[in-house]
């Protein structure tokens, strides 16, 4: 079984970690292990795969993250995910939302250990690639001593090949998913401690990581960060990350080389149906809190409302946008 480097994980994030996304941090890491957005089982077995699940191999390595409680569906998905090239088969154990509680999946699973364990224990059988649980620290009045201890230790014993974990418990009743995110408060000991009684095991630490010094210290106690929001709000960042800590220096990361890239990739997707909101979304933020931010979206606003001429690509344009912008 191959195993890619976890050091630096992206993690899945619905309406964001899409494959044009996906593509775009690619470019900018060589190192990164990335993760799709959740996809029901269901909708894996049932759905339109050619949409839900292709991706490019530029991608690799990547986790199709799936979500569900059904063990024969769990496993018909993950060999779905298997088939279509994907190096790892995630469970998300750790959404809140009330559509994934009312499927009894996601963070509601970190109560049913029982049925987590019977799930990767069949997926382990059928399939070749890493099987990996995203989990929180627990839901609502678990106790994150006895009762993560207990998960943490089944889920293992079933064959989990990696645990991440997003260093906060859920609240399943009264606040939103977004609020989710925020609250209740992060505990990275608690993380810390997970791998101090499972030293064998792979544990990844996410929540609220932001800066490179930040990474250094979470990779004191464990073997390897997720971030999230801030690879949205920042995706560059993944740029000096790749030089200062993965001694990463591909002259290929030359920024304006990463956007003609990207440039090329977006007009060959929109000539197949793809729509410029999609695929200009990852380039939206890369300027954030520089001088430059606002004319770069202007730029990329024209672009995506037809003032430019309808025959013009991305990458005919980009550069205009880049015109005058000193990067
Ligand atoms: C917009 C958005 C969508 C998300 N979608 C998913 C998802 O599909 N699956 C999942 O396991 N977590 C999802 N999450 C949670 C993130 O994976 C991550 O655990 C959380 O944002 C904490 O990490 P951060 O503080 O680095 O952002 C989502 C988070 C955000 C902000």
């Amino acid at each position: 079984m191959k195993k890619y480097n976890h050091k630096l994980c992206i993690a899945p994030m619905m309406d964001y970690t899409d494959s044009h996304f996906r593509f775009f941090l690619r470019l900018l890491s060589n190192n990164i292990f990335l993760y799709t957005e959740m996809i029901s089982a269901d909708a894996v077995v049932h759905g339109n795969r050619e949409i839900l699940l292709k991706f490019d191999p530029l991608e690799h390595p990547i986790a199709l993250q799936i979500g569900g409680s059904s063990i024969e569906k769990m496993t018909e998905a993950s060999l779905v995910g298997q088939d279509y090239g994907f190096d790892e088969i995630n469970l998300n154990i750790g959404c809140p939302s009330p559509r994934v509680q009312k499927g009894n999946f996601g963070a509601s699973l970190m109560s049913d250990s029982q049925l987590v364990s019977e799930i990767i224990s069949n997926i382990k059988k059928r399939v070749k690639i890493p099987v990996t649980v995203k989990c929180r620290l627990g839901i609502d009045d678990q106790d994150i001593q006895k009762d993560l201890k207990f998960f943490v230790k089944s889920v293992l014993d079933a064959g989990a090949d990696i645990l991440i974990i997003h260093a906060r418990k859920a609240w399943l009743n009264g606040i939103s998913p977004k609020e989710n995110r925020v609250l209740p408060e992060l505990n990275y000991q608690a993380v810390y401690d997970v791998k101090k009684y499972s030293k064998e095991a792979e544990i990844i630490i996410n929540g609220g990581i932001k800066s490179y010094e930040d990474i250094q210290d979470h990779l004191k106690y464990v073997d390897g960060v997720m971030l999230g929001r801030k690879i949205i709000s920042d995706p560059l960042f993944l740029r000096e990350v790749d030089r200062s800590f993965f001694n990463d220096f591909s002259p290929f990361k030359r920024l304006e080389d990463i956007i003609e890239i990207y440039s090329e990739y977006a007009d060959m997707q929109i000539k197949n149906g793809v729509s410029k909101t999609r695929i200009i979304k990852p380039l939206m933020s890369i300027f954030n809190n520089k001088p430059h931010a606002k004319s770069w979206r202007r730029g990329l606003d024209s672009y995506r409302n037809n003032q430019l001429a309808k025959t013009v690509g991305l990458s005919s344009v980009h550069k205009d946008f880049l015109d005058g912008i000193h990067i």
